[in-house]
């Protein structure tokens, strides 16, 4: 039977820790970490994330603030906030929740948040840094995973993973931190030919091609670990929604290790949201 990897207990030691610094950093006679999240528009998915961001953030004591937008809030005005926000040392944290209305410029507006206050790491100077491996901050999702690895294999030197996925979210950042970590990485996605037989030689796979079910059973080899970033929901037939991940869960039990959906990769995300605040907050002090 492989064993399911525990994101919400992994997420819970993480927050741990971040709870603890951001203790030491009042005690020591520090502002506490400030995060503020911009949400523009009514988005329901966004609500409940946006939600669940501010909730983490008051059990570890980072102090949120929320900017609620009108979804026909110009992009000039959402710039103009987010100026005001790189300006206020008690900000050291900006994340602005996409997808972002149609009328508003994406990678613009990303790109206008200060790097030193990109907790989402989305910004290209962030990027610029991560793939030279020269510090900066790393994004949420991508430290999760590389978390979850770590719990199973602490070592990675010359494993053989594949990354499902080449976004710029998760697939890219993610082979640029395990290559840091010294494994073998082939990057993939829906498009390559032979994807089975390339993921049947892999140690450890990560799934993040947004594919569910893509990677079946015989995909993987005997005592490979298995990460799946996919998150789809599925109407079930008694109208019901299930969400899916893009490993066909099912079919691995001769994995060493698999994350479950939900429970393995998304609750990492959030704690690492946070880890990533205090980083910030540390780095502004200096
Ligand atoms: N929308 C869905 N996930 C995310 C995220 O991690 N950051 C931001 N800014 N928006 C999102």
């Amino acid at each position: 039977m492989a064993e399911i990897i525990d994101g919400r207990a992994i997420a819970r030691q993480l927050d741990e820790t971040t709870k603890a610094e951001v203790d030491a950093l009042v005690e020591a006679g520090h502002p506490a970490p400030g995060l503020t999240v911009i949400l523009v528009g009514e988005d329901p998915a966004s609500e409940v994330y946006v939600r669940r961001k501010i909730k983490a953030c008051e059990k570890v004591g980072i102090k949120s603030t929320e900017h609620r937008l009108p979804a026909d809030t110009s992009q000039d005005d959402l710039l103009a906030l987010i100026d005001t926000l790189n300006k206020d040392s008690a900000v050291h944290g900006i994340l602005c929740q996409v997808p972002l209305p149609d009328h508003i410029d994406t990678r613009l507006v990303l790109r206008s948040i200060s790097p030193e206050k990109d907790v989402d790491g989305f910004h290209p100077v962030n990027v610029g840094r991560l793939s030279t491996g020269t510090g900066g901050i790393v994004p949420c999702t991508p430290l999760g995973v590389m978390m979850l690895i770590h719990s199973v294999i602490p070592d990675l030197t010359g494993k053989d993973v594949v990354v499902i996925g080449k976004s710029n979210i998760v697939g890219k950042p993610v082979a640029n931190l395990l290559l840091d970590a010294e494994a073998t990485v082939t990057v993939t996605h829906i498009y390559t030919h032979g994807l089975p037989e390339i993921c049947r030689k892999a140690d450890v796979i990560v799934a993040a091609a947004g594919a569910p079910e893509l990677v079946k059973g015989h995909w993987v080899k005997d005592g490979a670990v298995l990460i799946d970033v996919g998150i789809t929901r599925q109407e079930t037939e008694d109208g019901k929604t299930k969400l899916v991940g893009d490993i066909k869960f099912d079919e691995v039990q001769h994995a060493a290790a698999v994350t479950p959906v939900p429970g393995g990769v998304g609750p990492m995300t959030i704690a690492c949201l946070l880890a990533n605040t205090v980083q910030a907050a540390r780095a502004a002090m200096v």
